[in-house]
């Protein structure tokens, strides 16, 4: 049984002040998460202030956004995973569509990324994800398996159980489209058939996949209402805590279908 996985991705919105006046907001809305895991991604120069604010025994994980694959050195601006662990992460989000349009990430350095969050013990996130013209062209599920396959090149099957995907298709991100179920859940298949390809067992069923692309509190419920989508990765919603709260609350009442 899956576990199921709510994560709010901040992106580049909050100072530190701001994302601790958010997390007690949220923590005296929110009291009991029933089981469910949510996790924050605050901007790094807020993981320390929402870290402080969530405080010792929050249900809540820490996450981060992107991380660097070297351990340390000469590299200006970057951010490795023990710098991520030593301020309580527990998971990162690795190549996400924003990083790959915007800063260049390539299928190959999503690969080092999942291994050195591996490697600090950080459960990845690896985001994948069509573009509208791949869609149209028929391309999805090429690209889809591209991404995978590259992403997750030399990873023990061992260590490919534990990850989390999260499919968010480019197009539905952020514009208020939102896939649809019927689109969504092929995809999380195809994504289990490719892990279970990768690691030459039947590990795809345990490895969690959320979807990303507009989710709202509104729409939440009918994601999960299949047992193929275990969760949602949420931009725009995220970000106020009473819309946060209610759509975590949502996900706690809906029930995957059996049918
Ligand atoms: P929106 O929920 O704003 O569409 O963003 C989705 C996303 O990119 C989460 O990582």
């Amino acid at each position: 049984m899956r576990t199921r996985f709510i994560v709010g991705n901040w992106k580049m919105n909050k100072t530190a002040s701001e994302a601790a006046a958010f997390v007690r907001e949220l923590a005296r809305q929110v009291t009991d998460l029933g089981g469910i895991h949510v996790g924050l991604t605050p901007p790094f120069t807020a993981l320390q202030a929402v870290r402080d604010a969530l405080g010792p025994a929050s249900p809540f994980l820490l996450g981060a956004q992107n991380l660097y694959w070297e351990d340390k050195g000469a590299f200006t601006g970057e951010i490795s995973g023990s710098m991520l662990k030593d301020l309580g992460c527990r998971f990162v989000l690795v190549g996400h569509s924003e990083r790959r349009q915007f800063f260049g990430d390539q299928d190959s350095w999503t690969n080092k990324k999942v291994l050195a969050a591996i490697r600090h013990g950080l459960q990845p996130i690896l985001c994948v994800g069509e573009t509208l013209q791949d869609r149209d062209a028929g391309n999805t599920d090429q690209v889809i398996q591209r991404q995978l396959h590259a992403a997750l090149w030399g990873i023990e099957p061992q260590a490919l159980g534990s990850l989390t995907i999260a499919y968010e298709p480019v197009w539905a991100i952020g514009t208020g489209r939102a896939a649809s179920p019927d689109q969504a859940v092929p995809v999380h298949r195809l994504i289990r058939r490719t892990l279970d390809e990768l690691s030459g067992t039947d590990l795809g069923h345990q490895v969690r996949i959320l979807y990303g692309g507009s989710v709202t509190p509104t729409n939440i419920a009918d994601f999960l209402f299949s047992e193929e989508i275990d969760g949602a990765l949420v931009g725009g919603a995220c970000l106020d805590p009473a819309c946060f709260a209610t759509l975590f609350s949502v996900a706690l009442r809906s029930t995957p279908s059996t049918a």
